[in-house]
């Protein structure tokens, strides 16, 4: 492979999407090994996140993370429809949006799916992702104590109607991969003994300090891609996913002092790390310089293996996105939701 220079000395040229790598995944088909992600975190202008998707494919970006919930879809989208008409082919780019949490009644996936696509300005979509495993939906920009009163556990029968809704939307071709979001190993195991279509990908918070190994090992095992999100640490995300304990990888003073010998900036080697890893990542950035410096982490030199087994002993297990808003009882604390001693928490 061709490696470009570290530094951003070539800012305002594209990179050459060619020299991005890619994952294969368990059907075949390419994945991009970076994606531009495109939630707001309920401060960021949609316009601007649309000017971001705009700038991020003109440099090379060829994969976009989306979702119904960002609100911001229809603005993309826009965006999207110049593209092609501009002469971007579809089969270029892998796009990717979610079923949001109140949409997981059997009769309202297959038309928010079609809204997506609507909104996207495509006829297709290659990735479709259940956000949650919970039909439990909080108001956009809510703080941490927002309960849905309707709010329930994990019910997997509930879970399998969803899915099986969505496996057909593959059969009648409007999505030609479809994959969870947010899962744990037991829930994964539930389901892979249940499919028909299975999944090809997991979306889960992966970083240097949450590295979640056992789920990503379980996942790689089973032919799932992990696609990495807030990769960098989410430094501004809402203030509902904020807590007194949390750290950030771009502070640790390892990734800074590897981050320094590179000259490049911490976020770079979190992105870098994460892609030699195995994982796809989806920083988000409206920073044009920034979008620039992320793709070519991706393109260019890569860690050594010293680099590689040093981030890999900083893991503080540190999850940020707890998501706390979907509880479903009082006294309950954010574990409850991610299964932490291995069986599905009970009702
Ligand atoms: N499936 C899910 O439930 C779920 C949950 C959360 C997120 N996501 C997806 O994952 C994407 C990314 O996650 P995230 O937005 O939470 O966090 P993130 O990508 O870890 O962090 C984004 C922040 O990092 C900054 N940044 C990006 N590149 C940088 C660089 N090279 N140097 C310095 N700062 C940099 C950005 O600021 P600038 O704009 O100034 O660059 C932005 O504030 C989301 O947009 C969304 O698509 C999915």
């Amino acid at each position: 492979m061709q490696f470009l220079t570290q530094s951003a000395d070539r800012f305002e040229k594209m990179i050459n999407p060619k020299l991005v790598p890619y994952r294969t995944l368990s059907t075949g088909a390419r994945m991009p090994a970076i994606g531009l992600g495109t939630f707001g975190s309920d401060q960021v202008s949609h316009k601007a996140v649309a000017d971001a998707v705009q700038y991020a494919a003109s440099i090379g970006y060829r994969h976009f993370d989306c979702a119904s919930v960002y609100g911001n879809e229809d603005q993309i989208g826009r965006v999207f429809g110049s593209l092609f008409q501009n002469g971007l082919r579809r089969d270029d780019v892998w796009i990717t949006s979610k079923l949001w949490n109140d949409k997981h009644g059997e009769n309202d996936v297959i038309p928010s799916c079609e809204k997506s696509l609507a909104d996207l300005r495509i006829d297709y979509l290659d990735l479709y992702l259940i956000h949650w495993p919970f039909p439990n939906h909080h108001p956009p920009g809510c703080d941490v104590s927002a309960r849905n009163p309707h709010a329930v556990p994990y019910i997997h029968e509930n879970y399998m109607r969803t899915w099986r809704r969505v496996e057909e939307l593959v059969d009648c071709g409007l999505v030609r991969h479809i994959g969870t979001s947010n899962m744990t190993i037991p829930k994964m195991k539930l389901l892979l003994r249940d499919v028909r279509i299975k999944p090809v990908a997991n979306e889960m918070e992966l970083h240097p300090h949450f590295q979640q190994p056992d789920f990503f090992d379980y996942l790689m095992g089973n032919g799932i891609q992990p696609i990495g999100f807030s990769p960098i640490g989410s430094p501004a995300r809402p203030n509902r996913d904020r807590t007194p304990g949390d750290t950030s990888p771009i502070e640790d003073p390892t990734i800074r002092e590897i981050a320094k010998r590179l000259g490049v900036h911490p976020a770079v080697v979190c992105i870098k790390w994460a892609v030699q890893r195995g994982q796809v990542p989806i920083p988000f950035s409206t920073s044009q310089y920034n979008l620039f410096t992320n793709l070519l982490a991706v393109a260019g030199q890569p860690l050594t293996t010293l680099d590689m087994e040093t981030i890999e002993k900083l893991d503080r297990n540190c999850r940020l996105i707890k998501g706390q808003v979907f509880l479903w009882k009082d006294n309950q604390t954010w574990e409850d939701l991610w299964d932490v001693n291995g069986v599905i928490t009970p009702a």
